[in-house]
């Protein structure tokens, strides 16, 4: 079925195209795609697998400069990490078109973190010992990044994460640096579109195995209440629980106008089904977390008009970086970039300008390059680094039109200080 939908996407994307530009979709000179319908193309060092292009363990040459990323390409948070393989991946391929860096072919070696804490740190430790990468991409899910951190730290490898928002992550040390913004932000956003939106009477759900969702927690908790606004419970649930039931019962009795649920897509698709099976008709809001095309499988027709989430970036945004990055991935893959794609690609092209900056791979002028990104101009907005490692950014809200993601908005870090 999702299949189904994809090739019906991309055939819809490519008539639109068509009609807006009078001709069909350009390729970059040297660069072959899969046609609807076929196999994304494989290299030798490609494990085949289920999962395609997104569980590719290698892209680019060899003989040049090695980079690593540890990812998810398995397991309960897989859509993630095979999301942003796939986008790396577009960035590398794209790059070596060019010449690649500094007159050397790019080659990335990706380890699958299994969206366990442990293996991540595994995967790491492997990607320096046995890759001997000169950087690190990865993780997704905050925990993970949380567990793999201390081996770049130790080695004294820069690690990039494209899209881990908890605060702690770049507290591990001076070689850990982000792209995208901290919890501290997506919670101040989150509460302020409830905020925006008039509501009063708040509950969150929360995940207490993930750093991700405890922080945010922490966030909402703080910036929601006052003028009469007030989080009545917070209840909590695992990752891998399926049976909602009993807290959703409660939660009904209090009757809320929003229940805040800042979980990742496996959960959250379910409770977002079993909540409005149980008749509860409050807003459902959330965060980056929601962010897969599997929410849409699990949750149904219960992802209706009053759910929302804040991510890092629309894919009808019009800037042409954003265009320009979504059809190309649509073109290779046959399906719409998540902002997991996104958030990959833009580290992807930051590590990649910042070893040209450095003039080399030398970890010390790496992380000083890193360090100094400045005004890169990203598919999910203007990224400069602040002398924490982090990036101050907008977000966006996305909500739900047939099980489609819809634009509803976007919030700036002024926006928050108005408040
Ligand atoms: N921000 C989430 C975390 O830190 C991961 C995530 C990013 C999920 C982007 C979806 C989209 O755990």
């Amino acid at each position: 079925m999702r299949a189904v939908c994809r090739v019906l996407s991309l055939t819809i994307a490519a008539f639109a195209l068509v009609m807006l530009t009078g001709c069909p979709p350009t390729q970059p000179a040297g660069e072959t795609s899969p046609k609807p319908g076929e196999t994304p193309k494989t290299d030798p060092g490609n494990k085949p697998t289920a999962g395609g292009a997104g569980t590719k363990t290698s892209w680019g040459e060899d003989g040049g400069v090695v980079i690593g990323s540890y990812m998810s390409l398995t397991g309960g948070t897989a859509t993630f990490g095979q999301s942003s393989n796939m986008a790396m991946g577009m960035a590398v391929e794209q790059a070596n078109a060019k010449g690649g860096v500094l007159g050397k072919k790019i080659k990335l070696v990706v380890e699958d973190a299994a969206s366990k804490a442990e293996d991540a740190a595994n995967a790491a430790q492997r990607l320096l010992d046995v890759h001997k990468v000169c950087l690190g991409i990865g993780e997704v899910a905050s925990s993970l990044s949380l567990a793999a951190a201390p081996s770049f730290q130790k080695a004294g490898i820069p690690m990039l994460t494209p899209a881990s928002t908890n605060p702690e992550v770049t507290k591990k040390g001076d070689c850990i640096f982000r792209s995208c913004f901290t919890d501290d932000q997506q919670g101040a956003y989150v509460a302020s579109f409830a905020i925006k939106k008039g509501l009063k009477k708040g509950v969150i759900l929360k995940d207490i195995t993930s750093d991700y969702s405890k922080g945010l927690t922490e966030v909402i908790g703080k910036v929601f209440p006052g003028s009469g606004r007030t989080i009545d419970r917070v209840e909590a649930y695992k990752q891998g629980d399926r049976d909602f039931a009993a807290i959703l019962t409660k939660i009904k009795e209090l009757k809320p106008d929003v229940i805040f649920i800042p979980g990742y897509y496996e959960e959250v698709g379910l409770i977002i089904k079993q909540a409005r099976e149980q008749g509860i008709t409050a807003t459902l809001l959330g965060a980056d977390g929601w962010d897969s095309p599997k929410l849409a499988e699990i949750a149904g027709a219960s992802l209706d008009d009053k759910c929302f989430f804040v991510n890092h970036y629309a894919q009808s945004d019009p800037r042409p970086v954003v265009q320009a990055f979504v059809t190309e991935f649509r073109k290779r893959y046959n399906e719409d970039p998540d902002a997991l794609a996104a958030c990959a690609y833009d580290a992807m092209n930051i590590a990649l300008r910042a070893i040209e900056r450095a003039q080399g791979t030398d970890k010390d002028a790496l992380k000083k390059a890193l360090a100094a990104t400045k005004d890169y101009d990203g598919v999910t907005g203007t990224i400069t680094l602040d002398a924490d490692r982090n990036a101050s950014k907008s977000c966006v809200v996305l909500g739900f039109e047939g099980g489609k993601q819809k634009a509803a908005g976007t919030i700036t870090p002024a926006d928050l200080k108005a408040k």
